[in-house]
Parts: C-alpha cells; structure tokens; sequence
C-alpha cells in the first residue's frame, strides 16, 4: 500500500507586541522616517505586525507553535521522529534551531535540521517532510516555519523595514495510507540572489557586510506574480487536479497585491485566497503556516479541502504543495 503524508494538527504563534501602522508611523517618525498608514495599506494591504521581545528568539516562538500544532494532532513530542525548522533567523550560526526546539520540547532523539529557502521556506520544508515520510525515513514530523525578521530589518530604509513581521507556524505531518500531501513543486534560481538578501556574513569575530535586510521590491514583484502563477499550474498537473477543485490557495503573505494577481492569473475568486498579511504583514518563511493555522482556527478551512500552499523569495525560490487537509 502506498504511503503519504498527511497534516494531522496546525498550530501557530504571534508575540503578544502588536504594531499597528499608525504606530509604525509614530515610532520611524521618531528616526526621521517618514511613511504613512495610507501608503502602506494602498501599496501592501498590511496594517499590522508583531514584533518579538529582544530576548525571544525563532525557538521561542517555534516551541509555542509546535506545542499547539502537538495539541491539535493529539501527539506527544516524543513520538516526533522528524523536526525540521524553516527560518531565515536562526538563533545561532549552529547549531540549528531545529535542535534548539527539539531541547526546549523536552525531548530527543529524532532527526532535527534547519531549512533555508528565506519565504518559501516552508513549502520546501514541507515537501522535504514529505518525501521523508513516503519513503519511510520518518513516521511523524513537526514542520514549523519561524522568523524574528524584526532583527535583520533597517529602520532607516522606509521601502523594506514597513513590510515585515515575526511569528510561528506549524503542522505535525504524519503517515497514512490516504492522502495528505499529493504532489509537490520545488525551485530557485541563484541568479537573483541580489535582490533580496542579508549580505553580511560572519568572519574572523566581525560581521562582514551588512547584517540587514535589503531588497529590490518591485524586480520580487515582478518575479513573484510569474513564478506563482507557473508553480501552482505544475503542482496540479502533476495531481491532475485544476484550479476550480482548489478550496484555498495559501500563498505567502507578502502583498495584497501580489495574492490578487497570483489569484486573477489562476481564475481563482479572493474568496478562496486565506489573507493575513493585513494583520500579520510579511512574516517570511512563517507566513504560510500561520495563515493555514488561523484558516483552521477560523473555521474557514475544513476537513477533506483541497488547499495550495505556494511560497516564494529570497534565492530566488518559489514552490508549492497541493494536499488534502
Ligand atoms: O517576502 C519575499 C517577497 N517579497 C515581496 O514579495 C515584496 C515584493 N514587492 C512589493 O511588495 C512592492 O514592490 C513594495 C511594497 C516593496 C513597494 O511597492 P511599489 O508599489 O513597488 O512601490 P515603489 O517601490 O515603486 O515605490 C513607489 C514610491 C517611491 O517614491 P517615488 O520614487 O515614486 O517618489 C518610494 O520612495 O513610494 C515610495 N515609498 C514609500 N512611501 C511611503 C517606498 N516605501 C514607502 C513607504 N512610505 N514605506
């Protein structure tokens, strides 16, 4: 009998600080940056972010996750044989925040290793879980996307430090005979590695270069909207499903806009497109897991739905996974 990988639990996690735009405006005001509530929303649809404690790390918020996506499948940490943690902040150069995690859940033993895909970090994740598990390497993983972007942004540059948040999102994936997962979708092209990056790197007890995060908004735009569209047609040729099957599309949470025209390329209505990025704004490669999980929470995804989760970002990388919840 076949073997596939199914999300038996979602869970998620926000630190408590809470930053309206107007009290973005106020504090960069405060630095001499001047943007506005009206520019914001218009250009991204984001109208809050949170922003973590300097003392919390991606670990913390992952632990938070984790427990409440541990809760909501019903199993114990112990039985996890797989963690893998998506991040583009890890706590530590190494080791990896995986085994970070895997020691504040209590436990040991099973595999733990970072992914770094910056915003589609999640979707490779997922997909590495997955085939993890077909093939027989794990039974029961814990797949958590976990950033404290608030750490690597300038708060002088108006067009980047305006966009990003921090958070936590998780899922157990575990074995079954049914599916779960059905196909997934994978890509980078380094060529593009310039337009959204942190350039600095660690050497000789220095930072060398900047250890900030810098982007070329409009050439990511551009790139997002066409590989979205070019994944999320992949990942349902090769299930032989179509768009109108599709209950809800996941995409990243970077801009409003960007989802609009992901969703209008596909012929898909807004309201089949999960939204938090007004609420969340862009919480890198935690984005997709969180807004799965307030999905969920929210009651509006069910059951036995057919979702696409579609990521993109630094690399460039994009990619997608079409599953049966
Ligand atoms: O997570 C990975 C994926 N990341 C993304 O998907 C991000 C993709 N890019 C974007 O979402 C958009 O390109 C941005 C939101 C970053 C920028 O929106 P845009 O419509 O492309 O704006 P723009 O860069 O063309 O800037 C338009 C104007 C400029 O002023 P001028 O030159 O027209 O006078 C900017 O200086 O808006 C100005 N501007 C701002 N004004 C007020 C840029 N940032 C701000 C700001 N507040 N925060």
């Amino acid at each position: 009998m076949k073997r596939y990988s199914r999300i038996t639990g979602t869970g998620s996690y926000l630190p408590p600080r809470r930053l309206s735009n107007a009290d973005l405006v106020i504090e960069l005001a405060g630095k001499g940056v001047e943007t506005s509530d009206d520019w914001i929303v218009e250009r991204t649809g984001i109208r809050a972010r949170h922003f973590a404690a300097p003392d919390v790390c991606s670990s913390d918020l992952a632990l938070h996750a984790a427990t409440s996506a541990l809760q909501a499948a019903g199993v114990e940490a112990q039985a996890i044989d797989l963690i893998i943690v998506a991040t583009s902040t890890p706590d530590m150069v190494f080791p990896s925040t995986a085994c970070i995690l895997q020691h504040k859940l209590g436990v040991g033993g099973s595999a733990a290793f970072d992914v770094q895909a910056v915003c589609s970090g999640f979707v490779y994740a997922l997909a590495i879980a997955d085939a993890m598990i077909q093939t027989g390497a794990a039974n029961k993983a814990l797949v958590i996307g976990s950033e404290v972007f608030s750490r690597i942004l300038d708060f002088t540059d108006r067009t980047t430090c305006v966009l990003f948040g921090d958070g936590a999102g998780a899922v157990v994936l575990e074995a079954s005979d049914r599916p779960g997962i059905l196909a997934t979708d994978l890509h980078a092209d380094g060529k593009h590695v310039g337009i959204l990056c942190v350039p600095g790197n660690v050497s000789g007890g220095k930072v060398i270069g900047s250890p900030l995060l810098t982007m070329d908004g409009q050439a990511v735009f551009k790139l997002a909207v066409g590989v979205l569209e070019q994944s999320a047609r992949a990942v349902l040729a090769k299930a032989e499903k179509s768009t109108s099957e599709v209950d809800w599309l996941i995409p990243h949470q970077a801009n409003i806009r960007i989802m609009q025209s992901t969703a209008k390329r596909l012929k898909m209505g807004m309201d089949h497109v999960i939204v938090t990025v007004d609420q969340h704004g862009n919480t890198s490669a935690a984005s997709i897991p969180l807004a799965l999980d307030a999905g969920v929470r929210g009651g509006k995804i069910l059951p036995g739905q057919l979702l696409m989760l579609e990521g993109v970002g630094g690399g460039f990388t994009w990619g997608s996974v079409l599953l049966n919840l």
